[in-house]
């Protein structure tokens, strides 16, 4: 049988065979309701990627990033790799769990329940709500406020940097930097009073610091690095902020702070690296990061900027050099930013239906189908899961059962029947 790799160029098929791939579902052959299922294919995880997983509600997209994040766990070069997935659903904690009720399902594959080591952080002013909701973590994390920018926080208050608000924010935040290495939100609303600015401007800057105060995510110190330890798999739970009306607007803070952070240090390690391997070491100075956001449409919109924008742009555009691979899944492609889905090498795309986004999907990988993406997507068998694999790297595209997943799936559609 041909194999079928997804991702990875010719060269390193000849290189390295079918190493540092996972597995990720079946190519299917035949249309519709003939549709069977045929050779394994496999997901090339040891370079960097975009990847773009799309589909409308409850086909599979959420589901599909945590096969994803399975076959990094459990490939051969796993302690090369680290992933996190940002979750803004508070969904992936289960995949500490074997997917028990999937047992039949899994056997046919040829495969088991498994449960994965994950660490589930959440924002540590939020821990009282978990505790009370008796809801699963493992640990805590942190932003110094010292570590924002006057453009970070407008973004996250949700206005322009030329008001007269956003002036005086520059200020503040320029005066603060000057003069202390370190500083917290309390620092800030003192050094607001002691601007000349009209009083209500004041007050209304000295209100948004206070409601971030609320938010939960600030401490004394950055716990943003230990995400990226080896062959580690880390879930950012920032399903809390799902109250507030800035919800997105946070989620978007630590999403970009964390993807800067990260773009930078694995930046430097590549240098390292460089220099080992002229030498002929070959261990990575710090993994590769596969970073999965689920519904990214809100981090990384359209229209309109967020904190994380910016970074993730960067993430798309030069994050092959570094070694930072995404995976961006959203029920609307075009919402997404229209630069982000362009450099997408890799799409999996579930069931769409809107015009919009099969367009949206069809402008950006036409050049090799022979057919109109509307034909693919009609030929699909109406089973949960399946979706169009289209890669362009090797310029193909494959009908895909995506396989299941052998962790708990927590995501699923919540029903009256009793069982
Ligand atoms: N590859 C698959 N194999 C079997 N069931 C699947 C598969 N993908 C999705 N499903 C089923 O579909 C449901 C919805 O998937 P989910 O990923 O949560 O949807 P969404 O696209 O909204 O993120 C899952 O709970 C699961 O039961
Ligand atoms: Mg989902």
């Amino acid at each position: 049988m041909p194999k079928i790799s997804v991702g990875r160029s010719d060269e390193d098929f000849e290189e390295h065979g079918l190493k540092g791939t996972g597995v990720i579902g079946k190519h299917l052959v035949g249309e519709n309701e003939e549709a069977h299922k045929a050779n394994p294919i496999h997901f090339d995880l040891a370079k960097p990627h975009v990847m773009g997983v799309f589909g409308k509600r409850g086909t599979g997209k959420s589901y599909s990033l945590g096969t994803l994040a399975e076959e990094l766990q459990t490939s051969g070069i796993s302690d090369n790799l680290s992933t996190i997935i940002i979750d803004p659903m508070g969904i992936y904690w289960s995949m500490k769990r074997p997917n028990d009720r999937a047992a039949s399902l899994l056997e046919d594959w040829g495969l088991n329940p498994d449960a994965f080591d994950a660490n589930v952080y959440i924002p540590k002013g939020k821990v009282g709500e978990f505790e009370k909701g008796e809801m699963t973590y493992d640990d805590t994390f942190t932003l110094k406020p010292s570590n924002l920018t006057a453009d970070e926080w407008a973004m996250a208050f949700g206005f322009e940097m030329n008001s007269e608000t956003g002036i005086l924010l520059e200020r503040v935040i320029s005066k603060m930097s000057e003069n202390f290495e370190d500083y917290d939100i309390d620092r800030i609303l003192e050094v607001i009073e002691r601007f000349d600015f009209p009083d209500d401007v004041e007050n209304r800057l000295q209100n948004r610091f206070m409601s971030a105060k609320e938010w939960g995510v600030f401490g004394e110190k950055s716990s943003l690095e230990e995400f990226t330890n080896r062959g580690q798999l880390s879930i950012i739970d920032v399903s809390v902020f799902g109250e507030m009306g800035d919800g997105w607007s946070v989620r978007s803070l630590v999403v970009g702070l964390l993807a800067k952070r990260i773009l930078r240090r694995r930046m430097t390690a590549r240098r390292i690296e460089e220099i080992d391997e002229m030498e002929g070491l070959n261990e990575n100075e710090m993994p590769i990061v596969w970073m999965m956001i689920d519904e990214a449409h809100e981090f990384l919109p359209a229209d309109g900027q967020t904190a994380a924008s910016h970074p993730l742009m960067r993430w798309v555009k030069i994050g092959r050099e570094p070694g930072v691979s995404l995976a961006l899944a959203t029920q609307q492609p075009a919402k997404l930013n229209p630069d982000a889905l362009s450099q997408c090498d890799v799409i999996l795309s579930h069931r769409l239906t809107s015009k919009e986004d099969i367009d949206s999907l069809g402008n950006i990988m036409h050049t090799y189908m022979r057919h109109d993406i509307q034909h693919y997507i009609d030929a699909l068998p109406d089973k949960k899961g399946v979706g169009l694999l289209l890669d362009d790297n090797s310029e193909r595209i494959y009908p895909i059962q995506m396989r299941p997943r052998k962790s708990w799936h927590a995501g699923g559609t919540p029903d009256a029947f009793e069982d």
